[in-house]
């Protein structure tokens, strides 16, 4: 069993997938967790297997369930959240102007908006106490534009770009932030996202499993690290991705998902 330095956690996406796994290795190693989600029915079955597990029923794409979940970030007459994970999240998939406008701002809501106004209340009650961890999931699509989820991509740059800014600012603060980066991960993710199709061209060797994928964050975050990579492909797609020059990737990438 894993020894975690959190002292109480607060994990968003519990419900499901990589969230689901965070959840349970936090509450396996004693660390109690606030699990937050909208589907009541997986927090509470959840929320049954662990004495030390505590649902919050929330919707991050509309400003009520970010402002509840702030406000329990925030609220010093409870026990301090010394780990928070922004691991809520979703895509679509297909050419930008034929998916749904509204769709597209709710992936937009809970992948940037929610995300950036919990990291904002996470480093805002950690900095004071010198001590405190942020997570925030990303994914590896965040290393280069992805035409057919071209908005799920930009999101995640979005966090990625956002979590290094915060882990040099907070340097020597006592804050560690981490942006963890997953390639395909067998979560519910494509059946949410519409990429079942492009899911079912990704070879056997390129998936990972949610369990390692939440083991490398959670790992990872304790240890002050800024990116968390989880498998050899995926940290040798993200530095050729930095490596290549830009057109050369952006051609890859629309062939690699059929765009050209
Ligand atoms: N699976 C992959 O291949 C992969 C790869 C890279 C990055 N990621 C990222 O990993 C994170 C977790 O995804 P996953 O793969 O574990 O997918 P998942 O199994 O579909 O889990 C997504 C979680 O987000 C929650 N969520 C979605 N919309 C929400 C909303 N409006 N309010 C509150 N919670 C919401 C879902 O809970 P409810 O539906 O109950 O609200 C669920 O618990 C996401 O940020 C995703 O972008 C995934």
């Amino acid at each position: 069993m894993a020894r975690y330095p959190f002292t109480c956690a607060l994990v968003t996406g519990a419900s499901s997938g990589i969230g689901y796994e965070m959840a349970i290795q936090l509450a396996t190693s004693g660390v109690p967790v606030i699990a937050v989600a909208r589907r009541r029915d997986r927090l509470e079955q959840l929320a049954a297997q662990f004495k030390n597990i505590e649902v919050m029923v929330a919707d991050l794409s509309t400003p009520e369930g970010v402002g509840q979940v702030e406000s329990r970030i925030s609220d010093s007459s409870k026990t301090p959240i010394d780990l928070v994970v922004n691991n809520a999240g979703f895509g679509s998939s297909g050419l930008m102007h034929e998916v749904d406008v509204d769709r597209l701002s709710r992936e937009i809501g809970v992948n940037v908006l929610a995300l950036t106004r919990l990291s904002h209340a996470a480093v805002n009650a950690m900095v004071p106490r010198g001590r405190g961890y942020l997570l925030n999931v990303s994914s590896i699509a965040s290393f280069q534009a992805g035409p057919s989820s071209a908005v799920y991509s930009a999101t995640k740059a979005f966090v990625t770009s956002l979590t290094e800014a915060l882990h040099a600012e907070l340097s020597g603060t006592g804050v560690r932030v981490t942006a963890l980066c997953p390639g395909f991960t067998r979560t519910e993710f494509s059946d949410v996202s519409g990429t079942l199709s492009i899911a079912t061209q990704v070879p056997e060797f390129a998936w990972l499993d949610a369990t390692d994928v939440a083991r490398a964050g959670l790992r990872d975050v304790a240890r002050g690290r800024t990116l968390s990579i989880p498998g050899a492909i995926y940290k040798g797609l993200a530095a050729v991705s930095s490596a290549f020059p830009r057109a050369l990737v952006r051609r890859i990438t629309a062939f690699a998902t059929g765009s050209r």
